[in-house]
């Protein structure tokens, strides 16, 4: 049997270049080594207000989003958190085992929070909902950006005070990150991370930007008061568009070096987004195919969680009967 993998993404926002390059571009790439599980995580976009409207509609956008850029859906299962009971009903077991402690040190939930003027208890629980999802499955691998590191290794952690108060139940996940790409930054300010909740007319590249938007994105991106790409000295805003073009291109260090040094800036910025305008055009096109599909991905969803139920039922009930919940009928 194939090890298994679970990832997701919140359909909050638009699904930008750094959530590709992060994750989606990676878990095309193991669908044969792994049996995965792809989630588009409602109930976490939730933990912040979203308009009703807007997030049905995004859901359907991020399923056609995952199968335009190469999930194959005979080989791995895409699934909406929500439309399986299980998540929330693990979240909650999983819950009761957490200390508040482990959860108010959280460093998303401490940024995140700051931005409220009222924190939901949600956006607390976020990272048991997280836990939840990946053990729910018993993935062996979660691959992820940077910014997961930290729930990943709280889920560890959830998963082994649960395993030692009620017996070896959970397998421990691992955090596979990509070797570039981990951490996109934003175009504006190479100092944060791109973000599809941070604002601004030229912070992130959405993968359905038309190209000539990519383009004004790229050529507004901040650098240094230098002229020219000197390796030995980078500033943040130039290595981020040299990890962009790299992860995009799948070059190798030699072949960046070569390719750039000394090159001016305004060059390195066209080329930058000649090379995201090219590997995005195909995506985009088998985008608006998909969404053209009536039906398509509402069967491909049901697809996904008719055949992820078994193995969700099947923790659920184990966790229950370690528990000593009832499983009479
Ligand atoms: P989300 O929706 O914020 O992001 C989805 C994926 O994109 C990665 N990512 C980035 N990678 C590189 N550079 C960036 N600037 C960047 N921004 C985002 C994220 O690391 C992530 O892999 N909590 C998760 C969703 C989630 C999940 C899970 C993930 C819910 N349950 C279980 C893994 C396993 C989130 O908010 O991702």
């Amino acid at each position: 049997m194939k090890p298994r993998v679970f990832s997701g993404v919140q359909p909050s926002g638009d699904l930008h270049i750094g959530n590709y390059l992060g994750a989606l571009k990676h878990w095309v790439k193991i669908q044969d080594e792994y049996e995965c599980i792809f989630g588009i995580v409602d109930l976490h976009a939730i933990t912040v207000y979203q308009d009703p409207a807007q997030l049905r509609n995004k859901i359907e956008e991020l399923a056609a989003l995952f199968l335009a850029v190469g999930i194959d859906p005979q080989r791995s299962s895409i699934i909406v958190q929500s439309s399986i009971p299980a998540h929330a009903e693990l979240a909650w077991m999983l819950t009761c085992v957490t200390p508040v402690g482990w959860l108010t040190r959280m460093t998303q939930y401490k940024s995140k929070a700051a931005a409220q003027e009222t924190v939901g208890d949600g956006l607390l629980q976020y990272p048991v909902l997280m836990a939840a999802d990946i053990l729910l499955y018993q993935a062996q691998v979660v691959p992820v950006g940077d910014d997961q590191v930290q729930h990943i290794e709280l889920t560890r952690d959830i998963a082994q005070r649960f395993n030692h108060l009620y017996g070896e139940t959970f397998v421990m996940p691992e955090t596979r990150l990509p070797v570039v790409g981990a951490r996109i930054m934003g175009l504006d300010n190479p100092e944060a991370k791109m973000s599809k909740s941070t604002p601004g007319s030229h912070h992130a590249v959405a993968l359905l930007d038309p190209p000539d938007v990519i383009r004004q994105k790229i050529m507004r991106a901040t650098t240094d008061s230098k002229p020219a790409v000197d390796f030995d000295d980078l500033g943040p805003g130039v290595r981020n568009l040299l990890t962009i073009f790299q992860a995009f291109a799948e070059w190798s260090d030699e072949q960046m070096r070569a390719h750039f040094t000394g090159m001016r800036y305004s060059e390195l910025k066209k080329q930058v987004a000649d090379m995201v305008i090219a590997c995005l055009e195909p995506i985009q096109k088998r985008y608006h195919e998909i969404r053209n599909e009536p039906g398509y991905v509402t069967q491909v969803l049901r697809q996904g969680a008719e055949r992820v139920t078994p193995i969700a039922n099947a923790t659920i009930r184990l966790v229950k009967e370690r528990m000593g919940l009832y499983t009479g009928f």
